[in-house]
């Protein structure tokens, strides 16, 4: 290749090589760095001011790759070309970066013009909100109706002891009704209490008749496990004691906690049963919600047009005596419901595992 030769006879060397092999590896990592030096002035550009200046600064008339480029008259003809479309592809890319920024640095104006001002229109955000329970909701409803009749409501253990759950309540040791509530025991004498009927001795126990109060809460029995059944369970008990109380009394209280718990008027069901601490018993069905009590292939009820909702009756006299009450004087009602089963009923339910399943698809439709 013929070279230009200078006046002192050596040879022109174009400014960005000294090897002519070299020439286009240095001009690319020439552009590299001009680049990398671009690129990092931009992401420190705060302003539309900023980015003029290295607009000016690079792709300006005598900017840095302007200058590059009227150089390339300076080189060999065959290389011009390529380092020629090396130059103006850097061009492209800082053009391209430098409009990104200018987008940049408006929406951070934009957000400092509007500074800490909250725009009142702009849609909120909707966090998850929960829902009561449906057990829980029932549970409430029916404590509410009876506190609203001036009953009190009253918690009570959920470990007892066997004179709690049984021998207070007129079941003594080996009385075959204690098989009815399969319990479980934690230590040879105390149980998880299988229903809250306890609750009927600790409240007679400390207070002196007129006595009227429910008691919601957790019962545990060793039932297997099915549509109908858990080992877990809510029940509401209810007690009145006073001069003169009678099972119309029981009926008419009942019926007006069914209307309640509906939403509508209920027949109520009182079916001849036995329990030793209320005598007479009865087990209480109400006309299933479902059906409206025409049962058929109704799933509320299993078909038979009725819902159980518990055991009831009047307190027996040894019970009454087992607290120090005189049964000649003072008499009362007592029932025990499963919170499960009203829940069951009033909201359509076939299957009582459902509640306790935790799936936020079943529970949302309660909220
Ligand atoms: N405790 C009984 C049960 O769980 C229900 C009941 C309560 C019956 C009060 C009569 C009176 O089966």
């Amino acid at each position: 290749m013929k070279r230009p030769e200078t006046k002192t006879g050596r040879f022109f060397v174009p400014f960005w090589t000294h090897q002519k092999d070299n020439a286009l590896t240095d001009l690319s990592s020439q552009i590299t760095s001009v680049h990398e030096r671009f690129a990092e002035s931009l992401s420190v550009a705060r302003d539309v001011k900023d980015l003029d200046s290295i607009r000016v600064a690079y792709l300006g008339r005598s900017g840095e790759l302007t200058a590059m480029r009227r150089r390339i008259g300076l080189l060999p003809v065959e290389e011009r070309r390529t380092v020629g479309s090396l130059i103006n592809e850097a061009a492209t890319r800082m053009e391209e970066a430098l409009h990104d920024a200018g987008r940049r640095v408006e929406a951070g104006s934009l957000l400092e013009a509007l500074g800490e001002r909250i725009d009142v229109t702009f849609p909120g955000l909707h966090p998850a909100v929960g829902a009561t329970h449906p057990v829980r909701q029932t549970m409430a409803d029916l404590c509410s109706f009876f506190e609203r009749r001036g009953f009190a409501i009253v918690l009570g253990p959920e470990i007892e002891p066997e004179y709690y759950n049984f021998d207070a309540l007129n079941i003594p040791r080996d009385h075959p009704a204690r098989e009815g509530f399969d319990s479980f025991f934690i230590t040879d004498t105390l149980l998880l209490r299988p229903h809250t009927s306890p609750m009927q001795i600790r409240t007679m126990e400390r207070f002196q008749p007129p006595i009227a109060v429910v008691v919601p809460g957790r019962c545990y029995r060793r039932d297997a496990v099915d549509s109908r059944h858990l080992f877990m369970f809510h029940q509401i008990e209810g007690l009145l004691v006073d001069d003169n109380i009678h099972m119309g009394h029981l009926k008419g209280i009942l019926t007006a906690m069914c209307a309640d718990a509906f939403g509508r008027e209920q027949a109520l069901r009182f079916r001849p049963s036995f329990f030793p601490f209320t005598e007479p018993s009865a087990e209480v069905d109400t006309t299933c919600p479902a059906c409206q009590g025409n049962g058929g292939e109704c799933r509320t009820c299993g078909g038979s047009g009725w819902i159980e909702l518990g055991g009831a009756g009047m307190v027996h006299p040894n019970v009454l005596r087992e607290v120090g009450y005189d049964p000649a004087v003072v008499s009362g009602w007592a029932f025990g419901f499963g919170i499960e089963r009203i829940a069951l009923a009033r909201y359509g339910v076939d299957d009582i595992r459902l509640f306790y399943e935790n799936d936020p698809a079943f529970l949302e439709q309660f909220s």
